[in-house]
């Protein structure tokens, strides 16, 4: 593989959570694969005042905790280490910039790194409007001879407003080709699997449409409440934190049309032709086809957990919803009266992501005794994590006399492939950033378009305070309420386990 460019990467909010348990353990993966240019730093800016050498053993932390190549020694911890640097600035004081600009000349020099510079946004999202522009003010925006770049991380606005505020403002800065939206679940090996599974398959594909498919279903859940994070979560809540974005790229992979050629470009224009299509909801639908809730205290394995409202940094009064389930179309050729469900929460059962298909039956049921599975038909699962791997649900005769038909797996798992090193999220969306590849970031319109849909939803909560939120109890999947949302005679949600290939079973919590 092509090594990308020299060049330094900045990261703005260095003293962080996400830089210590993410960006720098996936910067030394890159290293310790020999991804990384060949000259390259690193140079982390924050408010708090710290000396490289702080910056680089409390970094040092983060990678043995973290890192995928934790068990590498200390050598070569130290050794990566050395091109990590940091300068403390005021990031709300544009002077400070000059700072920061002196500080990547004076790299420049003895890194060798030529004037390239990316800078990464992990700082509060109230800075985003803050920071490149005085990045702007003192020329390190653009440059003729050099490349610079942007990486802004979620959440990407508030809402609708905000984010054609923010891309509006970016882009006076910098070109939408220099900026790098990010969202971590399209940086993850099965979700870019999808398209793998979707168009290097000719089985799948044909079937991939209304005439074949029942109905999709899209879970992200967490076992796991809001922790610590009750500040940041209390006031955006799942459908801002979950759906606008990682709930919203899942889905447009699925549905998307086969793009000419695998680049930022075409599959782009994929994505968003699908958020296009997405039928607005309507008054009716803010009820029925869209359900709110929040996790209340309950008893799980012996232990009396949190309500939502108990939790840190989160209001007693609160009315933001930890889960959301909705019910939807995408009303385009392919899909035409195709139900598509979705829903994530927090303090669920476990933690999974996956996509459902379910295909329709067959048209003529032959296999009478078995009426369970010629009502189900079969399904696809598109296992995200854990366990990742995908299962094709399908009827097989039992032996013996008659046409007993029973459902059985067939199903692969990621963790069977021998020596194939599953890079992370933020390991691979770092790397494609540094080789200059936006095909797995988010475009600024695709952003825009995903706001469109589900904007209208938080506005009515907002105006409407009254809609129901449905309280659940920790540890459970959510209001009993969502189950309604699935249409067709005992048709439900799948119950996913941790194993890919469990389900109907006792589930380990
Ligand atoms: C983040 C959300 O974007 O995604 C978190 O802010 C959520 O609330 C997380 O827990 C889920 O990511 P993953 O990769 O653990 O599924």
């Amino acid at each position: 593989m092509k090594k990308p460019d020299d060049h330094i990467l900045v990261i703005f909010g260095a003293s962080g959570d996400l830089t210590f348990r993410k960006l720098v353990p996936a910067i030394f993966d890159l290293y310790m694969q020999d991804l990384l240019p060949g000259h390259f730093a690193m140079l982390g800016v924050s408010r708090s005042e710290m000396s490289d050498e702080a910056f680089r053993n409390k970094m040092k932390e983060g990678i043995q905790r973290f890192a995928k190549f934790n068990n590498s020694g200390d050598d070569k911890i130290n050794n990566f280490c050395k091109i990590l640097y940091y300068q403390a600035i005021d990031t709300s004081a544009e002077e400070d910039y000059a700072k920061v600009k002196s500080r990547l000349e004076e790299l420049d020099g003895p890194c060798n790194t030529c004037g390239n510079y990316t800078y990464y946004l992990s700082a509060p999202p109230s800075l985003y409007t803050v920071i490149p522009g005085f990045l702007a003010a003192h020329d390190l925006n653009k440059s003729e001879s050099n490349w610079r770049r942007i990486i802004i991380e979620k959440p990407f606005g508030t809402d609708l407003k905000s984010a054609l505020e923010l891309n509006k403002y970016l882009l006076q800065y910098f070109d939408e080709e220099q900026i790098f939206r990010i969202d971590h679940y399209l940086g993850k090996e099965t979700v870019q699997n999808i398209l793998v599974t979707r168009f290097a398959n000719s089985i799948y594909e044909p079937l991939w449409n209304s005439n074949f498919i029942h109905h999709v279903e899209i879970t992200a859940a967490e076992n796991l409440g809001v922790g610590s994070r009750g500040g940041y979560y209390d006031p955006a809540g799942a459908m801002r934190d979950m759906v606008q974005n990682h709930l919203m790229q899942l889905l447009a992979l699925v549905a998307m049309e086969p793009p000419t050629v695998i680049d930022a470009g075409a599959i782009r224009n994929e994505k968003i032709k699908v958020f296009q299509s997405l039928r607005p909801f309507t008054e009716a639908d803010f009820y029925k086809n869209v359900i709110r809730g929040q996790y209340t205290s309950a008893h799980v394995q012996g232990k009396q957990t949190k309500g939502y409202r108990e939790e840190t940094g989160v209001n007693p009064d609160s009315r933001t919803e930890t889960y959301v389930a909705m019910k939807f179309f995408v009303d385009n050729w392919r899909w035409g009266g195709v139900p598509f469900y979705i829903r994530t929460g927090k303090a669920l059962p476990t933690t999974v992501s996956e996509i459902v298909i379910h295909f329709k039956p067959t048209p003529h049921k032959l296999f009478v005794e078995n009426l369970d599975f010629c009502n189900d038909g079969n399904v696809l699962v598109l296992r995200i994590q854990p366990d990742e791997g995908i299962l094709l649900k399908t009827g097989m005769k039992i032996p013996g006399a008659g046409f007993q038909v029973k459902n059985v797996n067939m199903d692969f798992h990621y963790k069977d492939l021998q020596e194939t090193y599953v890079p992370s999220a933020y390991e691979r969306l770092l790397l494609d950033c540094m080789q200059g590849d936006a095909t797995l970031y988010t475009r600024g319109d695709g952003v825009e378009e995903a706001w469109k849909f589900v904007d209208p939803v938080i506005q009515y909560w907002h105006d409407n305070p009254d809609t129901p939120l449905y309280g659940y109890p920790a540890g459970t999947w959510g209001p009993d309420m969502a189950d309604n949302l699935i249409d067709g005679d005992n048709l439900t949600w799948r119950y996913p386990c941790k194993n890919l290939a469990d389900d109907g079973i006792y589930c380990e919590l």
